[in-house]
């Protein structure tokens, strides 16, 4: 027998019942763009490697070590995307999508990176992102952070989630701190750790993002960027949290927050949760002001987020899971009423577009047929025997608390209409 060939370390397969649970999350999350005015855009898998090497940076960890880089058959070097932001502005540059005009638009779909899987980490993983065009004020970086706070609201994780928030300042106050930063570190080489040394001169911010708790006090006292900042920043950055207030956010301002892509310049946030271990971060974002001008497009002010959807989902289903069924009705019957029972499954499917009902098809005995509907989890079993059916009465059973009940058809029939959701 040939060997099994086997899906790639990091990246998962997902069907039922799980995927009931992804589609309740992916519904709840649409609606929300939906309310808060953003348009979808798709855009493709693959893009130039170029892009994420101008954009995410050079001495970011992504970039350095976890990109899927391949040359394709025209010895163009190509890169399974890792994020979705350089892809988005890629696009809108290229079909004029943010020329002097506001852009709100949102994207999901699968994002690679060759990380070391682990729980919550995977090397292909999905996120919902959303990116604002075309302004720079801080009511932007507001109303971005109130729509992920709403998603949370929805689905019942506000108070399982902490919002972290800091302003990197603008472009020239950033290289001041970096400054800073190399000049206080090279005083301190001995006490930084290998990764730290490696990145002293490539990417110093990052070194302040480091969990090497040896670190902690050497990174607490380093500059703050703060310092470095001028009256107008530090204003855009109180306009953006008083307004988080008078929303009734809640955040935690934290100075060593500096988020792991190089694009981004003023507000920066992340929320994270205690209850999924080591890879606590759910979402991220922040504004990258420069970004569209640095691939080429004309100056435009930006911000963004993009959440991780198994983070998201597995946080949902530790603390307030959703209901794993999702077929309301599954129609068993005697072998003489099968054709009955064909049509009936149609005329419900009718009445009540948003309802999933299953007729079993087939030979089978009653036993059977239920147990197939105790398998996709059904909520209600609908009995169509011969004796009871030739009486115009039907049997219904709540298959979760094992409860029966005998009606005429009509009466079953109406209290299915009167169920009945508005498509
Ligand atoms: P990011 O922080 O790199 O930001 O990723 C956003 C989220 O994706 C993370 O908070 C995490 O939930 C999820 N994530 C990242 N890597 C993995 C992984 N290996 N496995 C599972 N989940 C993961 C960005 O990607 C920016 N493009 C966000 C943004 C949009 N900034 C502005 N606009």
């Amino acid at each position: 027998m040939s060997q099994t060939i086997r899906a790639i370390r990091g990246m998962n397969d997902c069907f039922a019942p799980d995927i009931h649970a992804w589609q309740q999350l992916e519904a709840i999350l649409v609606r929300a763009t939906k309310r808060y005015a953003f348009d979808e855009i798709r855009f493709p898998i693959v893009e130039s490697t170029a892009l994420f090497k101008r954009s995410v940076g050079e001495a970011t960890d992504i970039v350095e070590k976890e990109m899927y880089t391949f040359e394709d058959k025209n010895g163009e070097f190509l890169t399974l995307r890792p994020e979705g932001t350089a892809v988005c502005v890629r696009a809108c540059i290229e079909h004029g999508l943010i020329h002097n005009q506001i852009q709100k638009l949102w994207y999901m779909g699968p994002m690679f990176r060759h990380e070391r899987p682990q729980k919550g980490r995977y090397r292909q993983f999905y996120q919902l992102g959303v990116e604002y065009f075309g302004a720079e004020s801080w009511d932007t970086d507001v109303e971005v952070i109130a729509l992920f706070q709403h998603i949370l609201n929805q689905l019942g994780l506000d108070s399982f989630t902490t919002l972290e928030i800091n302003t990197l300042g603008a472009p020239p106050e950033r290289k001041a701190h970096r400054d800073a930063l190399v000049t206080y570190f090279e005083h301190h080489h001995d006490k930084l750790d290998e990764d730290s040394k490696r990145r002293l001169y490539r990417n110093p911010l990052r070194i302040l993002d480091s969990k090497n708790k040896e670190m902690k006090e050497l990174l607490e006292d380093a500059p703050k960027i703060q310092d470095y900042m001028g009256q107008e920043s530090l204003n855009r950055f109180e306009a953006v949290l008083k307004a988080l207030s008078g929303l009734g956010i809640a955040y935690q301002v934290n100075p060593q927050l500096v988020r792991g892509l190089d694009y981004y310049s003023h507000t920066v946030f992340e929320w994270s949760t205690d209850r999924l271990g080591a890879q606590s971060a759910v979402c991220g974002g922040g504004r990258y002001d420069g970004l569209v001008e640095q691939l080429g497009g004309k100056k435009t002010p930006a911000v963004g987020f993009a959440m991780g959807l198994e983070r998201l989902l597995e946080l949902k289903q530790e603390v307030a899971p959703f209901s794993e069924g999702t077929l309301e009705l599954f129609i068993v019957s005697d072998e003489a009423l099968r054709q009955e029972a064909l049509k009936l499954a149609q005329e419900l499917r009718e009445l009540k577009p948003s309802a999933a009902v299953e007729t079993y098809c087939g030979e089978a005995s009653i036993k059977a047929q239920l147990k197939r509907a105790n398998k996709k989890l059904a909520q209600t079993a609908l009995f169509l025997t011969t004796d009871a059916w030739a009486k115009g009465q039907v049997m219904f059973k709540d298959l979760a608390t094992g409860e029966q009940k005998e009606a005429s058809f009509k009466e079953w029939q109406q209290h299915w209409q009167k169920n009945r959701d508005a498509l």
